[in-house]
């Protein structure tokens, strides 16, 4: 499966990372998280003491940016003007402040550039939220993943608790709430399922069982051979 590019797109939480790097791996591809770029952007802005509302200057930075990914033995790794930064993208912080920097054209661009550039090495399992339907509409498999705001706020808190981040069940609630409003109401390339999207509620399913639906999706279309 060598050649093939899966794109998952879906609202913060749904369960993309994980389950994109556990069917990359199934399928010998490499995962790409598009979210952890514009969390690398939003670091950045936030360690130069930028406004997140100041387009014009965020725009600035990001185009300054270098972002690149790499997946080494399983552990996928994001850098920041050649800085390993994949913990500190994760912080509530940039958490809050995320979408708002997403929102930006300019910024988009220049990250959608590099995604572009990445996916085209082909063999690929890209995540994110406009990837089906902007960055990369010719992707062979298009899923979107949802599953129920309750379902989320519990994954999330659990992810961070088992981190040791202290944050409250409404705290989250709130995070997501507004995450969702920002990603799905932006005007350039918003969150929403691509037209032939196969779309997956993960309300109820294991993360194994949404692997498989996905590992079952490619086989239906491609059996064992590489598109
Ligand atoms: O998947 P995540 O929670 O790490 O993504 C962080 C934010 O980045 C998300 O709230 C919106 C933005 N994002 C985006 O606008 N487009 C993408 N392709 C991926 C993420």
């Amino acid at each position: 499966m060598k050649n093939l590019t899966i794109a998952i797109d879906g609202p913060a939480a749904s369960g993309k990372s994980t389950t994109a790097k556990l069917v990359a791996r199934r399928l010998g591809l490499t995962p790409i998280d598009t979210g952890a770029m514009y969390r690398a952007v939003t670091l950045k802005v936030l360690r130069l003491g930028i406004n997140p509302e100041d387009e014009a200057k965020v725009v600035e930075v990001a185009n300054k940016t270098d972002i690149w990914q790499e997946c080494k033995n399983g552990v996928l790794k994001t850098y920041m003007d050649g800085e390993d930064v994949s913990e500190e993208i994760r912080t509530p912080e940039v958490s809050r402040y995320v979408s708002v920097v997403a929102k930006y054209p300019g910024v988009r661009k220049h990250l959608v550039e590099i995604q572009r550039k990445l996916a085209k090495q082909g063999g690929v399992v890209v995540e994110g939220r406009d990837i089906g339907t902007y960055v990369l509409p010719d992707a062979d498999i298009k899923v979107f993943m949802k599953a129920s705001l309750e379902e989320r706020v519990r994954r999330r808190l659990a992810e961070l608790k088992a981190k040791g981040v202290k944050v409250s069940a409404e705290e989250i609630r709130k995070e997501l709430e507004t995450r969702d409003r920002i990603d799905s109401s932006r005007a350039f390339a918003p969150l929403k399922p691509a037209e032939d999207a196969f779309v997956i509620d993960t309300t109820n399913l294991t993360i194994e069982q949404q692997v498989e639906k996905i590992i079952q999706k490619v086989h239906e279309k491609f059996g064992d051979e590489d598109p």
